[in-house]
Order: C-alpha cells, then structure tokens, then sequence
C-alpha cells in the first residue's frame, strides 16, 4: 500500500531506508511512549530485521514508512485483530524528534485511517495511548478518534504502572471527524 498525502508519503520499508530508521528510532522519548519491543537503544541490526520482518508481512498496510522530504522520517501501521474482532485494527506510530509538531503525525494518522475504512474494509480503528503521552492524545484528537475508555494501571512502562486511554473512529464517523 502507498499513500500520499500533501506533506509526505507512506509506503513499504525497503532496506535502503536502514540509516534513517537507525537515527530517527533510536530516542528514549520514542520508546518510552510505545510498547517493550521496540529497542532501546535502537541498533543498525535492529533496523535490518524491522526491514526483513516487514517485507515477509502479508498485510498491506501493517507496517508502513512516513516518508518526508525522501527521508524514512517514522513509522506507521495497522495491525488487525481477528475472529470476531477481523474489521478493528489498532493503528501506531511513531515520528523522529527532528519532525515533531508539524501535523505530519497527524496527517499520517488521518490518511492512514481513511485507507483502513476504504481499502481494508475495517469497521473500527483504536489505539491505546499511555495517559502521559499529551502529544499522542491530541493526534488523535485532531483525526478525528473518540475518547472511549480509561483502562486503570494497563500498562508497566520504564518502571512505571499507568493507566491506558482507549480511543476509536467508526467507519460510520468518516469523513466528518477531522476537525483539526
Ligand atoms: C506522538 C507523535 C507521533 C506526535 O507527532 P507530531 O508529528 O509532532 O504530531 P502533530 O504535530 O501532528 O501533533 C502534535 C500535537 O500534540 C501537541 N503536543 C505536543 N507535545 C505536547 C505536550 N507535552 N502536551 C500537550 N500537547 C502536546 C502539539 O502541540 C500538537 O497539537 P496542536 O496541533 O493542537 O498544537 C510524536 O511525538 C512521537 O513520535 N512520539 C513518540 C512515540 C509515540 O508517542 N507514539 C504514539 C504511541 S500511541
């Protein structure tokens, strides 16, 4: 799958991309705000196989590339839940610091949501952010997601027992959800 929209691109990881996704994922704030296995610190090796793992995928839009200014700047994906659960997936991602508060995170989240309701005939996108991720809140925010849940002491992170916010666009939302 590849997407453009006005300020970048998403699109399959190839391995030219290694360098890029060594410098922009190795960042402690990067990992501190998604889940234990993503590295710390983030090697060559590490990217490499994040490369061949994601070329061995069969679902098209489970790990893409935000492509900005030809640069692999982060990433985003889709991962589908199944049974009866196959038209919800949960979106990540994840941007370098060199990047942050342009919106691109925001576009790319918004973009990518679309293709889930219109290419991958999902019913529900959620994604469950740890409730000191502010920035991570209002991406989402401004694409459109609805607040739906506080999940209490969810997640163990860096040491740290925290609470989750669950939050959620329909189908049925789109397009109107993208007050920004
Ligand atoms: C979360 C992340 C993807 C945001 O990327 P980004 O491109 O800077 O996001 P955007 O510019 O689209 O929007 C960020 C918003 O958060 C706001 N923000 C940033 N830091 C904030 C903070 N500490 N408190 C409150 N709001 C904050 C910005 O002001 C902006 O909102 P605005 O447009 O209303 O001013 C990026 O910070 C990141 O990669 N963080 C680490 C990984 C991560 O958290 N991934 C998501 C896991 S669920």
């Amino acid at each position: 799958m590849i997407i453009e929209t006005p300020s970048l691109t998403l699109r399959p990881w190839t391995a030219a991309d290694v360098d890029a996704l060594v410098k922009n994922a190795n960042d402690r704030r990067i990992w501190a705000n998604v889940r234990d296995r993503f590295p710390h610190p983030y090697t060559r090796a590490d990217a490499e196989g994040w490369v061949a793992l994601c070329a061995s995928r069969a679902q098209p839009a489970e790990a893409l590339a935000i492509v900005v200014d030809g640069e692999a700047a982060g990433a985003i994906g889709l991962e589908r839940f199944d049974d009866v659960h196959r038209c919800t997936a949960e979106i990540g991602y994840w941007l370098g610091a060199a990047y942050w508060g342009r919106g691109l995170a925001t576009e790319a989240v918004i973009a990518l949501t679309r293709a889930g309701f219109e290419q991958l005939g999902l019913e529900r996108v959620q994604a469950g952010i740890f409730d000191w991720n502010r920035a991570s809140v209002r991406v989402l925010e401004k694409a459109g997601y609805a607040f739906e849940a506080r999940m209490r002491r969810h997640v163990v992170k860096d040491g740290r027992v925290g609470d989750v916010l669950l939050y959620a666009r329909v189908r049925e939302d789109a397009p109107a959800g993208e007050r920004r």
